[in-house]
């Protein structure tokens, strides 16, 4: 490192004769949009950002991310915000920072394909609306999918950022699909298409060090674009790792202010900030106006926010990401999907089946929405697939993806795999291999003529398009036509305190109020259950009132437990008793989304009868032997169990 300038202790008055950075490190704070929606849930409101606005604009970043991600959709789903309405408001106090944002490629800020027509129209929105800078990913890396975004972002005088979204498939860079010229080929082609900068975006969390010195020094060798790392803190290396990037030239990090940083979010600024004070790297920055702001954040804004923290654990890493080389996110969403089904004690095969999965689909990078498509897929492998058959169940997600729904995977599909999947795929048997888009029916004309007489401009259409049913629920509280639900209003400091005190008040065991009547006779039919409140416990006695608990048959004796209740309960008695023959049973708990046959009709043995939504993922279900619907049990929309007889065939 001879080409930094190194200062001892003492040697410089950091106030006074703080000497200037030859090549400052350019900071783009994330902390009203990554920040928030990777520790509070994307919660973070409009009136809570103005009171560190004007400040934050005063400390040099070199943009804020504000806008893009799921923002979009949380604001208008929960929080009765108009996302529009943010970047506007917003605009006023930051004066001189641009403003960034996260954009999905042509998923633009929701989860699939859009049409070409309306994603132009949502570009040359939101640049009108005040964005300067479109970070553009592709989940597979396939920029096609950036081909008609990108014309727009330029011809409206505006800053393309071109992403590679970092994957591993070893431990460490290396290996067949992700190793230097990869990433550098990726470089190259976003060059290509007028990358103004590119980005390199680590959103697990997984480049080491050494692995960032070698990639970012690679990528200052061969690109004439500057070079922008963001790789999120999950597994504990993101700070060592920025530091390593400094040392090979990164010209812009990723960083939050210290209450939106860390655990899942990213690196701190302020600590940055010092570790390279008087350094030809040196941010310039003025850590007492940094302070200020975490200040009014710590005792204004974040007694808001804590209780969205997940702080049920102790570590502000999770370890697991450094195991399997996989988001914590995708982690903890498969150990949930497992519990669900009962099968939590099958974890370890399904971290053995994971990388067989990935592979057969492609190698594709694990970011939403890829990382739920092939976990799922390998929990229904698991739990499904026999000695002497495999992928006997394919998610219509995994269909789309051998289609070429997504775009092209970084390696080629197992072509048995896709063979299977597309079996009488109701797009067609033989995978496309244009850009995505290309298919797609124009759809603004339609969302257009779906919102006449609610949407008063094009920003409420390009809304409700995005978002049909919560989009449209939105416009109609913001034009008054609905009244706007308690939950999703703001709340004051005040009533965060009111709530705090309640809180204490419970636990000194103040707030339990006897009944004045004397306690009845406790019945038979009387239950105890354990209760835990912030770490304290209580055991209850319940007991309902007016008769004997119903107790409702277990219709299928298995060898494991039944499956957690669903949500809405089964019809009590399923009519399978009543119907001769052999039933189609659910293989896992989920919704009936739509039947494709009805009572009477006659089906063939594997012809699909009924879709079945588990996991958040559809599923088709095929008769398992030929015969006539004699009697279906689930209507659409009604959940069912694992093992229940979802129809007879006779
Ligand atoms: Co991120």
């Amino acid at each position: 490192m001879s080409d930094h300038h190194h200062l001892s202790a003492g040697e410089v008055n950091y106030k006074k004769d703080r000497p200037k950075a030859k090549n400052p490190v350019k900071i783009e704070d994330l902390s009203l949009r990554d920040g928030h929606q990777s520790l509070f849930a994307t919660r973070g409101r409009t009136e809570d950002m103005i009171p560190v606005a004007e400040l934050m604009d005063e400390v040099g970043f070199w943009a804020v991310e504000t806008w893009g991600g799921a923002t979009f959709d949380t604001m208008h789903r929960f929080l009765n915000e108009d996302p529009w309405e943010r970047l506007r408001v917003l605009k006023k106090y930051f004066k001189k920072t641009p403003f960034s944002m996260l954009l999905r490629g042509q998923n633009l800020v929701g989860y699939r394909n859009y049409a070409d027509d309306l994603s132009a129209a949502f570009v040359e929105r939101a640049a009108e609306n005040g964005m300067d800078i479109f970070r553009t990913f592709d989940a597979l890396n396939d920029y096609r999918n950036f081909e008609t975004v990108v014309p727009v972002i330029k011809k409206c005088g505006k800053h393309f950022q071109g992403c590679i979204c970092y994957s591993l498939t070893e431990p460490r860079l290396g290996g067949e699909v992700y190793n230097l010229e990869y990433y550098i080929g990726k470089a190259k082609e976003l060059e290509a298409m007028g990358a103004d900068t590119i980005c390199v975006k680590d959103m697990a969390g997984l480049i080491a060090p050494y692995d960032a010195f070698k990639l970012i020094k690679a990528l200052k060798d061969t690109c004439k674009a500057p070079i922008h790392l963001h790789s999120h803190f999950t597994s504990g290396m993101a700070q060592m790792s920025q530091l390593k990037a400094i040392e090979a030239g990164v010209d812009i990090l990723d960083t939050c202010l210290a209450p939106y940083a860390f655990r899942t979010s990213h690196p701190a600024i302020e600590p940055l900030v010092m570790a390279l004070l008087g350094t030809n790297r040196d941010t310039g920055f003025d850590i007492e106006l940094l302070a200020k702001i975490d200040e009014i954040l710590e005792k204004q804004v974040m007694p808001k926010y804590r209780h969205l923290l997940d702080d049920t654990k102790m570590s502000i890493i999770d370890t697991n990401v450094l195991l399997h080389q996989t988001p914590g996110g995708m982690l903890s969403n498969l150990v949930n999907q497992l519990r669900e089904m009962d099968a939590i004690d099958r974890i370890d095969e399904v971290f053995e089946m994971l990388p067989k999965v990935r592979k057969d689909l492609g190698q594709v990078p694990l970011v939403t929405p890829t990382s739920q498509i092939v976990g799922v897929q390998t929990v229904m492998n698991v739990l499904n697939d026999t000695p002497e058959e495999s992928y006997r169940m394919i998610t219509d997600q995994v269909k789309g993806m051998c289609y070429g729904l997504y775009g092209k995977t970084p390696a080629p599909i197992n072509p048995e795999v896709q063979k299977k999947a597309l079996k009488g795929y109701d797009r067609g048997e033989k995978p496309i291999t244009v850009r995505p888009g290309a298919i797609l029916e124009p759809e603004l004309e339609q969302a257009k003529q779906d919102t006449k007489g609610l949407a008063k401009d094009i920003d409420d259409v390009i809304l409700y398009a995005i978002y049909p049913v919560t989009g449209k629920r939105f416009l109609r509280w913001k034009y008054g036509k609905e009244a706007v639900p308690e939950d999703v209003k703001p709340i004051s400091l005040e009533d965060v305190k009111k709530k705090e005190e309640l809180v204490k008040k419970a636990k000194a065991g103040l707030l339990v109020e006897k009944p004045k009547k004397a306690a009845p006779e406790k019945g038979p039919g009387a239950r105890e259950f354990n209760v835990f409140v912030d770490g304290e416990y209580f055991s209850v006695d319940v007991e309902e009132i007016g008769g004997a608990p119903v107790v409702r048959s277990v219709t299928q004796p298995a060898a494991r437990p039944a499956a957690p209740a669903p949500k809405a309960a089964p019809k009590e008695a399923p009519k399978a008793a009543s119907a001769e023959g052999t039933p189609l049973e659910a293989p896992m708990p989920g919704m009936v989304v739509k039947w494709e046959k009805k009572v009477g009709d006659v089906v063939k043995e594997g012809e699909t009868v009924v879709t079945l939504e588990a996991m958040k993922m559809q599923n088709a279900l095929a008769a398992p032997v030929s015969g006539t619907i004699k009697a279906i049990n689930f209507e659409e929309g009604q959940n069912v169990g694992k093992n229940e007889a979802l129809c007879i065939i006779g």
